[in-house]
């Protein structure tokens, strides 16, 4: 028997990669093995959106460097890290055996068996942006877990000025819609009860196809496969977004009223350099609608501070727009100069320290706001899927409401069953809440 042990790094596009590697591997005679020791593959599925991500990766890869007696296991660097830095890899790391960007996937199965049976380096890189040798198998759901994301569409064609994914995921590539849907019909059959639909804009899917199969149609078409509950998505870029997406959130009952719309920043002149194509104000008319048509839908966004340029007065736009919008969640970061892209040669670095300082504004004002937020909700009775025990346990379990407020209630209770709690209490986090029993139900208030 084959031993594997997989780290996955960075977004759920990643943890999507991991989870169809560990159901290839299974599938190739391999078992997953918690242990660098007992591992005859380790498998780093690494990203590069972030100097600190790559920089985790390269420490954790200088602890394999052989020596020391012990049998070394064959180290794969798989994804985003090892596309961006290709041959540099086994130059600084020469004990690397597999190196496989993350539209080459599918070849990782075979040659890593291969990799056992010989020294040779083995690499799947294609200079090609378009290139694809995608992995044929549905991710592996856990025992008991009833959450899978489902990627539809590869890479992305946008070049914000900051940002690697481009250069390192190619170029955008809608799935084929009856494979989504043949996959979701498989997860649901093993209990998947929440889709997580997956791509850098979700809302281009199908532009690339010539059957007009649309994002709103696929949301549509996943949320009736049977035992599929609640329907989610990320990301919904703000140029693509449309009023048929509120349309369909607004109307079907399974599609969650949920949504990231990433701003970036809130200065005008910030989004013109970093290439958004939108400004401020385009970006509140796409809330504006949102909270519209969809009242309760929970709203979170993704905010760089720092970016080259960023003076004061355009952090302080950053802020208010928060303060303005106020959104549930705020997945913020420092900028990071990522090589190769626009954004290096911009005039106008900022240093650490500042960078820094407006990530902790940003935080502080965001847990304010979040707390805030997630106190009107004590009284509600509200359906929670449950997910399994709380990861910090003493009894409590976890699920999630449809606008994906996660919230704590004593259990047990049973994996994948929507049941109506009432919450009694606010974190910045999470909510507490009360099960309600039967004969114990409120009137439902929304
Ligand atoms: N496709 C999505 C974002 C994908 S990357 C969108 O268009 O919004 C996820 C997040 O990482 C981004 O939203 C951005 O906030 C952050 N990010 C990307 N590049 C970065 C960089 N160079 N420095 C800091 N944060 C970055
Ligand atoms: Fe990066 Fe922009 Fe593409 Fe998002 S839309 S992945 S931020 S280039
Ligand atoms: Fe990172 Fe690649 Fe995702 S760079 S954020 S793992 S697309």
């Amino acid at each position: 028997m084959r031993s594997f042990k997989i780290d996955v790094y960075g977004c759920q596009m990643n943890a999507y990669d991991g989870d169809r590697l560990r159901t290839a591997l299974s599938g190739a005679g391999w078992t997953e093995v918690q242990g660098e020791d007992e591992a005859d593959a380790v498998l780093f599925v690494t990203c590069s959106i972030r100097d600190k991500a790559e920089q985790k990766v390269a420490s954790e890869l200088g602890r394999y460097r052989p020596g020391g007696g012990r049998k070394a296991p064959v180290v794969a660097l798989l994804g985003c890290m090892a596309q961006r830095l290709g041959e540099d890899i086994p130059r600084r790391f020469p004990w690397v055996r597999l190196l496989a960007g993350p539209r080459h996937l599918g070849r990782v199965p075979e040659a890593l068996g291969r990799c056992l049976e010989d020294d040779q380096l083995r690499v799947f890189l294609d200079e090609d942006p378009r290139a694809l040798e995608d992995l044929r198998f549905p991710p592996q759901v856990t025992p008991g877990s009833i959450r899978a994301y489902v990627t539809i569409a590869h890479g992305c064609d946008h070049f914000c000025a900051y940002c690697i994914v481009p250069y390192v995921r190619g170029r955008f590539q809608s799935r084929d819609p009856e494979a989504i849907l043949r996959e979701v019909r498989c997860l649901a059959d093993r209990g998947v009860r929440e889709i997580t639909l997956l791509g850098q804009n979700v809302n281009r899917f199908g532009v690339d196809r010539s059957d007009g199969f649309s994002f709103p149609r696929l949301l549509r078409e996943v949320a009736e496969v049977p035992g599929v509950l609640r329907v989610r998505y990320a990301t919904s870029h703000p140029v693509d977004f449309s009023e048929e997406l509120v349309r369909v959130m607004a109307e079907h009952p399974r599609v969650c009223p949920a949504l990231n719309l990433p701003v970036q920043s809130g200065s005008d002149r910030i989004l013109a350099a970093m290439g958004r194509g939108y400004d401020g104000a385009s970006y509140r008319r796409s809330v504006g609608l949102l909270r519209e048509r969809v009242p309760d839908a929970g709203l979170t966004t993704d905010l760089i501070v720092g970016f080259p340029g960023e003076t004061e007065e355009d952090f302080r736009e950053s802020l208010s727009l928060l303060e303005e919008l106020r959104f549930d969640q705020v997945h913020s970061a420092a900028y990071s100069v990522r090589p190769g892209t626009r954004a290096e040669s911009l005039p106008g670095h900022l240093d650490q320290a500042t960078r820094m300082r407006r990530l902790g504004e940003v935080n502080d004002l965001q847990s304010r706001i979040a707390r805030e937020i997630n106190e009107t909700y004590v009284g509600r009775v509200l359906p929670v899927l449950a997910e399994g025990p709380a990861p910090k346990g003493e009894g409590f379990w976890q699920g999630r409401t449809p606008q994906d407020k996660v919230v704590l209630f004593p259990g047990p209770a049973t994996a994948g069953e929507e049941i109506l709690v009432r919450i009694v209490s606010a974190e910045t986090w999470y909510l507490r809440g009360e099960v309600q029993r039967p004969g114990e139900e409120r009137p439902w208030i929304s």
